[in-house]
């Protein structure tokens, strides 16, 4: 038995599977987000530890006999996280999250510095690790002083689990401290922000053990034998094993809370320019680059907020077929934007609002506009030569047929529909687990779901999708010299 925990932005998830990779059960917690300023967004990791004894106190009870049985734990966790530690691993501030602007400014500053882009292979985004021990060494000295190692979110988990401080390549990678080509920790890097080696976690790869289960947790659980806890990944890593993305050519698009649309790679190809992420996979010898949009299906939820109806009836407005692009444009950058943007300031516009329009045409133009963005991010994975052409379509935009046929169209790309089932982050962290406690090849292991439908582009709309997008291109220049 092999289980994968995957602590989401939300809460934490635990899914049971059986050697032959079959679901046997899974179990989930919540926790909360606090945003204690604007742009701040932090989480207590004692939550974290919380919801995982609740997962399991309700997977043992569910299913003790499996639970006994247990040989492999993987972890998959929110990437970018700072959970700073003192000495005895005392957490000594909040987790600083992925999505925390705070240290905008530093980001910059470090992004600018010589040889960082070239040792991550990445820009340095707002809300990656380390412009935000920039920002605790300028705002709290007093935090900055006491460090003795700084965690992942997942990493902290292993830590309660195994006792060991140990991080895996994928997750490293969103640091800005990875030298992301070489896989190991970059001491430009750490230098230049300030940050000693011994204050970095030890680094394997996901696939690999990195730790064993503590004896009383054993105990606990009704755990009968020794159980390795494997590397694990970032989540967008582990997703990619769960959905059997990590040979050349194999990706996928998610319409989740922010979007990605992620190519795995079996090569090191950076090309920070794009604002491409471009990231070691949860697999020794492969990388992925993606690009990653900040509001998704968050930007339906905005508009659902604003008129008043759930993001279903908004959905359920629409038609099934799409019949080519509407008159109103829309930008979704409610939050900023990563790729291709590197923008925290920019902020989202409807452009073309006309007297006669209701609601579905602005429903229409937020999942258009959403489908440019990551047309924005298929040209910037294109330029670092990454070539897609069929990828899964993931996350809880997918309900919506409408927004599948505007995005295929969009991409001129064919979305393949997984049939239902498992193949999230928490299935690729238990596949990482089955890896790490057999030593099986992970070719063998992460396979890709089987597949409903797929949803082809339409010949006769693609060029119209083409010219709308054209359009939409053109208003971000603009949209920013008007201070948006
Ligand atoms: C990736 C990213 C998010 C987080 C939260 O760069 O910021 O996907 O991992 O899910």
């Amino acid at each position: 038995m092999y289980l994968g925990l995957d602590l989401g932005t939300s809460g934490l998830r635990g899914l049971l599977i059986d050697g032959d990779g079959r679901v046997v059960g899974s179990a989930e917690a919540s926790y909360s987000n606090p945003h204690p300023a604007p742009g701040w967004s932090e989480q207590d990791p004692a939550d974290w530890i919380k919801a995982c004894r609740a997962v399991m106190a309700e997977l043992s009870a569910a299913y003790p006999r499996e639970i006994s049985a247990l040989r492999g734990i993987g972890l998959s966790g929110h990437m970018h996280g700072a959970t700073l530690l003192g000495a005895d691993d005392t957490v000594l501030r909040p987790c600083i999250l992925w999505n925390d602007t705070r240290s905008a400014e530093q980001a910059q500053w470090l992004d600018a510095q010589a040889g960082i882009r070239e040792s991550s292979g990445n820009i340095v985004f707002p809300g990656f690790t380390a412009p935000k021990l920039l920002w605790v060494e300028e705002h709290e000295p007093e935090v900055f002083a006491k460090l003795a190692k700084v965690l992942l979110p997942k990493d902290y988990l292993r830590l309660w689990l195994t006792g060991s401080h140990i991080s895996d390549m994928s997750d490293s990678a969103g640091t800005s401290w990875l030298d992301v080509g070489a896989r190991d920790w970059s001491t430009l890097a750490l230098e230049t922000s300030h940050i000693r080696r011994e204050q970095m976690p030890e680094l394997v790869e996901g696939s690999a053990a990195g730790g064993r289960l503590r004896a009383a947790l054993c105990t606990e659980w009704g755990i009968k034998g020794s159980v390795v806890v494997a590397g694990g990944g970032g989540d967008n890593a582990a997703a990619a094993c769960g959905a059997g993305c990590f040979a050349e050519g194999t990706g996928f698009v998610s319409l989740g809370t922010s979007g990605v649309l992620l190519a795995a790679r079996d090569s090191f190809a950076p090309a920070p320019e794009t604002a491409v992420h471009s990231f070691c996979h949860a697999v020794p010898g492969r990388w992925y680059q993606m690009g990653v949009i900040l509001a998704a299906t968050d930007c339906l939820n905005w508009l659902s907020r604003s008129v008043g109806q759930s993001p279903e009836q908004l959905s359920a407005a629409l038609p099934r077929q799409v019949s080519g692009p509407g008159a109103l444009t829309f930008l979704p950058y409610l939050s900023g934007e990563r790729t291709p943007h590197n923008d925290a300031a920019i902020r989202g516009a409807f452009v073309g609002l006309d007297i006669g329009m209701e609601t579905d045409a602005l429903t229409r133009a937020v999942m258009e506009g959403v489908a440019f963005a990551l047309r924005d991010s298929l040209e910037a994975l294109r330029k670092t030569g990454a070539n897609l052409e069929t990828v899964l379509a993931v996350g809880g935009g997918t309900r919506s047929r409408f927004w599948l046929e505007t995005l295929a169209s969009t991409l001129g790309l064919s979305l393949a529909l997984p049939a239902g089932g498992e193949f999230g982050a928490a299935l690729g962290a238990a596949r990482l687990a089955i890896c790490a406690e057999t030593g099986a090849d992970p070719a063998q292991v992460m396979t890709a779901p089987e597949i409903s439908e797929t949803i082809a582009p339409s010949s006769d709309l693609t060029a119209r999708y083409d010219e709308a997008y054209q359009t939409y291109r053109a208003l971000y220049p603009a949209l920013r010299q008007a201070g948006a």
